[in-house]
């Protein structure tokens, strides 16, 4: 499991980068060697990550907390870093260096009500990509860790 035995937020490590695809039968026989591959790659998080936002942009209690008209960048940025902490090329560490996710939340005052609305918006996200129960479930279980560990305001 990425991230195991560092605190969750800060100390995030490059994930593995993956085996460079063979142009070959070799390639269709090989088993998925991280969790970003075996969920189906960038397509599936690019669904979690759109289906998401698309709840974050009707929602009136987190709408007002994005900074930027077009939820275009944010929706990047997201996609981004979860391909990269499940396995996938670090294009987050190339554009936006350490995550540091707790302080780049900072600004945005995050109490119980905050977290559980990015939460629920999440999970409907997450069960829309229909996964089997083993690959939903440590999806599930580390965005609620997450969200957790990112509220940075009593209620
Ligand atoms: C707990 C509720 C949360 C709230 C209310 C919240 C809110 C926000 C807001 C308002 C932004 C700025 C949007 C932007 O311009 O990029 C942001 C950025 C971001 N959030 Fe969250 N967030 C929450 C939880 C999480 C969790 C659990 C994760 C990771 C699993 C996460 C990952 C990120 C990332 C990667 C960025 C972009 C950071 C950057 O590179 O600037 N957030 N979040």
């Amino acid at each position: 499991m990425p991230g195991q035995a560092q605190c969750i937020m800060e100390e995030m490590p490059v994930p593995p980068v993956p085996p460079p695809d063979r142009p070959t039968a070799v390639s269709a026989a090989r088993p998925p060697t991280t969790y970003f591959e075996a969920v189906g790659g960038e397509p599936t998080f690019r669904r979690l990550v759109s289906r998401f936002y698309a709840g974050v942009a009707q929602d009136p209690v987190l709408r007002p907390l994005y900074p930027e008209q077009d939820l275009t960048a944010a929706e990047q940025r997201l996609r981004m870093f979860l391909v990269q902490y499940w396995g996938g090329p670090a294009d987050y560490a190339a554009t936006r260096g350490h995550p540091r996710l707790r302080m780049r939340h900072v600004p945005f005052r995050i109490t119980s009500v905050e977290r559980n609305a990015w939460l629920g918006h999440m999970h409907e996200a997450v069960t829309s990509l229909e996964l089997p129960p083993e690959l939903e479930a440590p999806l599930w279980d580390y965005l609620v860790n997450a969200a957790m560990a990112l509220q940075n305001a009593p209620d």
